[in-house]
């Protein structure tokens, strides 16, 4: 068994004046997303290509991101994460599961009814050296969208551009240089006022600052929230860790293999996580550590690597490398369960660090007793699970009933 460390993580300086975005928990939703699944075959070698096993990028999410507000997702590499910023961008066909914006479901919507939708929900990617075209310039790239979509007269579209990359941050006159004139962080502005051009609904930004440098990861974040105030855009930020979208997110999804294990607003997640999985990532971003994970300063390490999507472990999929599995853990999924007015957990066994129940708290939910075997006498309900938002009542840990909003 090979140790996996989560790598220690730092959040950038964010300059005076850019406060942690706050949630507005009566806004509507602009993306709604429920049980989406992506499995992409895996095919055999040789003459005749048959289909042996799927991977299963995205298995049964459900989110919800507020107009022009933003959701952070967030998990370790190969949890999905892309995969789940691709099938809202329509960049593929989901597998399974809705995804309504606006109202409407767009999971299986027609290449002819995918243009429109295309102005109004646009990507921001993580490498801002692969993503911009190098032999176009910089008021080619940014004014495409303008020319596709036909949304200006022709006279119109270099200033559009210029307009463009002034609130991007980049002086206006540069719009005939190429990409490789300019720096990481100036690239990634590019990118961004090229996701803006069609003045979208929703940004998916897909580790928008992984790649550059720490001091210049914290400007692009202030530029991705100005645009946010003044825009009234809406996000799902993609990231690796919790450390990044701590300022940007009042609300953090966190996947695992494929799944949601954790959601919840900011205090929930930073200040009260209860899925294990979710601790280990705090104990990697020591400003949060101590507070997050009960005063403790050490770091979580997990065991193991993290399993094959083709062939996930049963039951719970964090089994394999959670501290804590017991019987019931290998024979049951737990379901994602509402344990706070905007807090969700996938856990048998949800509690702060170190807090952890002795019994299940699932079986009610489920139909089965303490290890995961049928229980005659046990009603299963689906109270409480599996909704893309929250419900008015939820289970409350503490007090052991059902909380009320
Ligand atoms: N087009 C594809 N065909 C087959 N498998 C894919 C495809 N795209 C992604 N996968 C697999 O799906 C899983 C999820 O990939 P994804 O890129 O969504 O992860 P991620 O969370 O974005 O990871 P990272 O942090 O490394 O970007 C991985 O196991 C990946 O290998
Ligand atoms: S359900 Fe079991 S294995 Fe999964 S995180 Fe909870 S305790 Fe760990
Ligand atoms: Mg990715």
């Amino acid at each position: 068994m090979t140790n996996e460390t989560i790598a220690e993580t730092s959040m950038p300086d964010v300059p005076e004046g850019h406060g942690a975005a706050q949630a507005d928990p009566d806004a509507k939703p602009i993306l709604e997303v429920d049980g989406l699944r992506m499995y992409f075959p895996v095919k055999s070698s040789g003459l005749v290509r048959r289909t042996v096993g799927h991977v299963q990028a995205v298995d049964g999410v459900s989110f919800q991101v507020p107009e022009a507000g933003s959701l952070g997702l967030v998990g370790e590499s190969g949890c999905g994460k892309s995969t789940t910023g691709r099938l809202i961008t329509r960049l593929y066909e989901p597998t399974g599961g809705s995804i309504r914006f606006d109202g409407r479901d767009i999971a299986k919507a027609k290449p002819r009814e995918l243009k429109p939708l295309r102005r109004e929900i646009q990507m921001i990617f993580q490498d801002p050296y692969t993503s911009l075209n190098p032999r176009q310039t910089v008021g080619a790239i940014v004014g495409a969208p303008l020319e596709i979509h036909k949304v200006v007269p022709k006279d119109k579209v270099l200033p559009r551009v210029q307009e463009l990359l002034e609130i991007v941050g980049l002086n206006p006159e540069h719009y005939n240089r190429y990409p490789h004139e300019f720096s990481g962080g100036q690239r990634q502005r590019i990118g961004i006022a090229r996701a803006l051009t069609l003045q979208p609904k929703i940004l998916v930004a897909d580790e928008p600052v992984s790649a550059l440098d720490v001091s210049i990861q914290a400007q692009v974040i202030n530029l991705l929230q100005d645009i946010q105030r003044e825009f009234g855009v809406a996000f799902l930020f993609i990231a690796h860790d919790l450390a990044i979208v701590r300022h940007f997110c009042p609300e953090i999804a966190v996947m695992y293999l494929g799944k949601i294990v954790e959601i919840g607003d900011r205090d929930s997640i930073y200040g009260n996580a209860h899925h294990p999985y979710t601790q280990a990532l705090l104990s990697a971003v020591p400003d949060v550590r101590q507070a997050a994970i009960g005063g403790r300063r050490e770091r979580i390490r997990l065991q193991g690597d993290v399993p094959s999507p083709i062939d996930p472990p049963s039951g719970c999929r964090f089994r394999t490398r959670c501290p804590i599995a017991q019987e019931i853990c290998a024979r049951h999924e737990p379901p994602l369960m509402q344990i706070g007015r905007r807090h969700k957990v996938a856990c048998h066994f949800p509690g702060r660090l170190g807090e952890a129940p002795r019994e299940p708290l699932t079986t009610g939910l489920l139909g089965v007793d303490g290890e995961g075997r049928p229980d005659p006498g046990a009603s299963p309900s689906n109270d409480l699970v599996e909704q893309p938002g929250y419900a008015d009542t939820w289970f409350d840990l503490d007090a052991k009933s059902i909380g009320r909003a």
